[in-house]
Order: structure tokens, then sequence, then C-alpha cells
């Protein structure tokens, strides 16, 4: 499939004149993604595992295959291995809650690298307040990486958690996620992979890795908005206390005591999401048709277009990996001296969307001695001239501010 026969299966990409470049932010969604949804609401609507009659009994088996599909996506060994969250962030602290508070105990490691989103850090950080374990980071290098060295410094024989990104959604940088869980499994320690930013880009196997746990956002993949996957191995996760009560997570309720439901109800409380979780489904449909290797080669020539063409603009800051077979599609950048809200707002007058800000990862930027960027982030669906319309933009906000700015 060529590029602009993709980009017609996406509405708003017909609809709006514009550069979409935050997909690291949100992806837009293709019109079988969109389809699916209105077909659920209008032959299927009924609440799964609630009714006995048939259109709820129908209801619960394109939920529950949509799962299969799902699991069968990550290779999850089990279906139940799959559990519904709102979010990436619902996902990871369900982990954190579930997992973190019941396990960890004082003078506990739990080790993140510095690179962390938001709702992969300041749940641990909750864990180590209540606990007494440490929280400690792994800081990238020069290159914007993890090295060896500083894996096998940071996670030691009392280390009990390694909570890591598979993709920094500021950096783009890939961690050697598989490495680190090996690594970490030798000190015993779980291993927790937040792969929002890496399951839209690329095939995220969970056998293969061996992670513990791992948390993905939906929406980030083509899939609408408010559903999220955990997936944990199912040894451990049986071994789990919910996290949220209520609805088809209990089995038995007394007045002082209650018995709670099998994987994986039991960490699914209250009416689901049904017409997100249809709409991963049509989404991963969407994805495995056009193929990884297809997604990775299309963002490949794309990301190496607008890395090339940004380092043509001696006014701005890139932040890089120099190795480029380890960085995905996103790219921070900033015009040196002006803020990434003005250099967004101006983007945005051309009909470039690009995010500013710290990107809900503060700690990171803090590191590395600013505290804001603009993001650029891609998708198999932007062209060329998306990234043609991001220079001249970008070259017209430095031509505003140029006077401004001391050389
Ligand atoms: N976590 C999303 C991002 O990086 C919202 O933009």
């Amino acid at each position: 499939m060529k590029v602009e026969e993709i980009k017609n299966d996406f509405p708003l990409l017909k609809n709006r004149e514009i550069a979409y470049l935050d997909s690291g932010a949100t992806t837009q969604k293709p019109i079988q993604v969109i389809d699916s949804v209105k077909n659920f609401y209008e032959n299927y609507n009924a609440n799964p595992h609630r009714g006995a009659y048939s259109l709820s009994i129908e209801a619960t088996g394109i939920y529950e295959d949509t799962r299969a599909k799902i699991a069968k996506f990550i290779n999850s060994k089990h279906n139940e291995e799959v559990i519904f969250a709102k979010n990436a962030s619902e996902a990871l602290n369900l982990i954190a809650y579930s997992y973190g508070m019941e396990n960890l105990k004082k003078d506990d490691k739990i080790v993140l690298s510095i690179m962390e989103h938001h709702s992969n850090l300041v749940p641990w950080q909750k864990v180590s307040k209540v606990t007494g374990a440490k929280l400690e980071y792994m800081y990238i290098n020069d290159n914007y990486e993890i090295s060896d060295e500083e894996i096998e410094n940071k996670i030691t024989d009392n280390t009990k958690i390694v909570a890591i990104t598979h993709v920094s959604n500021v950096l783009g940088t890939i961690n050697d996620v598989k490495k680190i869980i090996k690594y970490a499994h030798k000190k015993g320690a779980v291993v927790v992979v937040d792969a929002s930013q890496s399951i839209p880009h690329m095939k995220v196997d969970v056998q293969d890795l061996d992670c513990d746990f791992l948390a993905f956002s939906g929406h980030k993949m083509l899939a609408p908005l408010g559903i999220g996957i955990l997936y944990g191995k199912k040894e451990i996760l049986n071994k789990m206390s919910p996290f949220l009560m209520g609805g088809d997570m209990i089995e038995y309720v007394y007045e002082q005591e209650t018995t709670f439901a099998p994987l994986p109800n039991k960490f699914e409380a209250g009416t689901q999401n049904v017409e997100g979780v249809i709409g991963l489904g049509a989404a991963i449909d969407y994805i495995e048709k056009i193929e990884y290797d297809k997604i990775k080669e299309m963002e490949h020539e794309i990301v190496s277009y607008a890395i090339e063409e940004l380092k043509k603009l001696d006014f701005i800051e890139l932040y890089l990996t120099p190795n480029l077979s380890n960085h995905s599609s996103v790219i921070s950048f900033n015009i040196k001296g002006v803020h990434p809200h003005d250099i967004a707002s101006i983007l945005d007058s051309e009909g470039v969307c690009v995010r500013s800000g710290n990107h809900c990862a503060q700690p990171l930027l803090r590191y590395m001695g600013i505290d804001s960027t603009c993001r650029a982030s891609f998708y198999f669906y932007n062209t060329k001239e998306d990234v043609d319309k991001l220079v001249n933009a970008l070259n017209k906000a430095y031509s505003m501010f140029e006077r401004f700015l001391k050389k």
C-alpha cells in the first residue's frame, strides 16, 4: 500500500489541511476503526458478561474474541494475561498498587530509567514512600542512551522492580529492554515495560522479551481513546489483589467479606469500554494488514528525511541519539533562545501540529538541563510533504525571532 492510499483511510487527514506530527500523543484513526465502533452500536450493543439474552452473549463473544486477538498480537501465552484498562497510565498504576505496594519493603530497590513518562514514575514514587523501598534511576549518556555499565551499576541484588519504557516519548531512543529484562531477572527483579511508544511502530512479543508486565494505550496505535492494555504473567497476576472493585470482578459478596472472580475479570471493575476494545481489535487488523515490516520501512524513510532536513537548519537543536538504528519516530528539538510553545503556535498557524512542553517527562528534561522542547512525532501515514511543511514553518518561525536572538 502506498502512503497516498493509506492517507485515504484517515478521514481527518482528508478533512483537514494539516501536517499532523503529534502521533506520539495520539494517532489519527482509520475509517475501519471508526466503522467498527459504529457497527458495534448499530448491531451488537449490550453489556458483556451481564445478560443471559443473545444480544449480550454476542457482545460478550466479540469482547472476548478481541482479548484473544490482542493476546495473539503480543504473543501472550494465555488470553487471561490480557487485562483491559483505560490506558497505559491506569495499567501502570494497577501494577504499582496491586503488585508494588504488596511486595516491596524497606531497603528493597525500585529502578527506573530517567526517561520514564510520569505515568511510569509517579506511581513508583508513591510505592517508595509507602513501603520505604528506595527509588533509583538509570541515567542516559551523551548519546541519550542507557549504557550497559549504568544498567549493571543500578540493577543490583536488592532490586525488586525495574520499570522501563521501551521507547522514550521525548528522545525516541529504543531501549534494549530484552537485555535489561534478562539482567534484571538474573538479579531476581520483576520487570515492567511501558510499550506505549513502541507497539504502534514495532512488533512486541511478550514471551520473547520475557517481561513480567507490559502496558500500552490503544489510542497511540490507531484505536479509540480510553482503552489500554495491561499484560502480566499469569502466575504473578493470580497472586495479586484487585486494584479497583465492583461489577464483574466480584465472585461472592458477604456483609463483611468478598471473593473475587478469576483472571482476567478480577482486574476489570465496572462496565468496560467495549467500543474501545472493539476499536482496538480493528486497529490491530489494520496494523496487521499493513504489516510491521512495511510500517518500519515507511517510517524510516520519513523520519530519516526529517532528520536530514532538520539538521540543515543551523538554528535548531536536536535531541537525538546518533545511533539511528536505535531511534524510533519521535524528534524533539528547540530553536535556541525561543520558547517551544511560541514555536508550536507559529507552526500551528502554518498548519503543522507538534507537541510542545515537558511531554510528561520533567525529570528527564531537568536532567538534560532544559525545561521543554517541541516534538514532532511521525506515523506511517506521514509524507515528505508533511516534513517540508514543518521545515518551511520552522524557517518562518526563525525569521520572526532572528533579530531578537543573540548570535
Ligand atoms: N504520553 C503522550 C505523549 O507523549 C501523551 O505525548
